[in-house]
């Protein structure tokens, strides 16, 4: 096993009716700033909510942010909680509003022009050049990114996607409620599905180190992502799948599975440039990247494919050579049956447009 630090100070407020502890988790007497997206949370009911637990605090509102958070957007954002004087923000939506949110908690707190902070993408923002936020807070109400329980963010800058992260961009709280999410529509839910399977998948097929209890972690995470996937974009109001795909989907990306185990963020980097190009959403983007890559780099993955296949898909005939193609296929075929494309053509994107992905590949130093 990889030595590693693992620290991870966000406070999960996991079940029903918890939001009402937002009363609690606010501070008394913050000026608050609510910042959501494009509305399907004031649609549902769930900003009014909101407002009532926050009771008499001073509580202002930044709607519009968008998916795949906007630089410009959150800038703005930015400039509100300077010159109100924020102290709390609350990011209520899915991984576009958590993630803008700590973008918008970075930029109110340096003194420069707020691009500067693209410098610092994929490293973090130092201490020196941002030494304290404004704090925030968390209502999830999209079960995907993870960006609830960890200090990442992805936006979007000049046609690229951009990640940004410091010490200070944990959120302090994150509420999630699985029937906050019974509201979203099932292209989302499967998008959820897809992001989670493939943030564990990054974390899990590379080679072994000997981190035995990460991987079966990792491989806990994706047999209970394969067993509620499709029950819960079926059935959005079961509960218990529902509240199984919120905590697999937390638990892919806050630091616990993939410490003192090597990662590979290929998919994902992969990923950011086809929605960058062609808008095509997150999770589809994983879900097209993930199988054919599998099969490129199946020699250097090899031991890991084979732990893959057996723990994972029960593979048990075979050669080694098929078990590892017929993981590959599994793993298409269960994307396919959440409803998510894995194929290029089916997003409309030609080949004569692949040397242009290569290109913004390298621009963004990510061959
Ligand atoms: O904007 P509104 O109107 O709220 O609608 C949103 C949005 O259109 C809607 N939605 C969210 N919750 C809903 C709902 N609709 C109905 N009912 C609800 N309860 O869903 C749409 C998509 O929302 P978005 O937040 O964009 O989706 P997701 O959570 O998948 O986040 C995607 C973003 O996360 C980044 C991605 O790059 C992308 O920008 N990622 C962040 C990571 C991190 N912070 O660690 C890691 C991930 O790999 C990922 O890259
Ligand atoms: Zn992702």
């Amino acid at each position: 096993m990889l030595n590693f630090d693992f620290y991870n100070p966000t406070h999960i407020v996991f079940g029903q009716g918890r939001l009402a502890d937002l009363d609690k988790l606010v501070p008394p007497g913050a000026t608050v700033l609510v910042a959501f997206g494009g509305g399907s949370a004031r649609k549902n009911g769930l900003l009014d909510q909101v407002h009532t637990f926050l009771g008499n605090r001073k509580v202002l509102e930044f709607g519009g942010i968008e998916p795949n958070p906007r630089f410009e957007t959150l800038a703005m954002a930015a400039e509100v909680v300077r010159s109100q004087q924020v102290d709390f923000i609350l990011a209520v939506g899915g991984g576009s509003v958590i993630d803008g949110t700590k973008f918008i908690t970075l930029a109110a707190s340096y003194p420069g022009d707020p691009s500067d902070l693209f410098r610092y993408a994929y490293v973090s923002v130092p201490l020196e050049v941002v030494p304290r936020v404004v704090p925030f807070g968390a209502v999830l109400t999209l079960p995907a990114a993870g960006s609830e329980m960890n200090n990442g963010g992805v936006i979007t800058f000049q046609g690229g996607k951009f990640p940004i992260k410091s010490d200070l961009t944990y959120p302090v709280f994150s509420i999630l409620d699985p029937q906050l999410t019974y509201t979203l529509p099932p292209v989302q839910v499967a998008n959820g599905v897809v992001d989670s399977f493939i943030h564990t998948t990054e974390q899990y097929l590379t080679y072994p180190v000997g981190g035995l209890l990460q991987d079966r972690l990792c491989e806990g995470i994706l047999l209970t992502l394969i067993e509620v996937g499709e029950q819960t974009i079926a059935e959005p109001e079961n509960y218990e799948a529902r509240a199984n795909l919120v905590w697999c989907s937390t638990l892919a990306l806050n630091g616990l599975i993939g410490a003192g185990t090597p990662g590979d963020w290929a998919t994902h980097w992969l990923g950011h440039e086809l929605t960058a190009a062609f808008g095509i959403d997150h999770g589809q983007s994983l879900a097209i990247i993930l199988p054919p890559l599998l099969e490129v780099r199946r020699s250097y993955k090899r031991e890991k494919l084979l732990q893959y296949a057996g723990r994972v898909w029960n593979i048990t005939r075979g050669s080694d050579d098929e078990k590892i193609d017929l993981a590959i296929q599994k793993t298409r075929d269960f994307f396919e049956r959440l409803g998510v494309k894995t194929r290029l053509s089916e997003y409309g994107v030609r080949p004569d447009q692949i040397p242009m992905l290569v290109e913004m590949l390298k621009s963004h130093g990510r061959t």
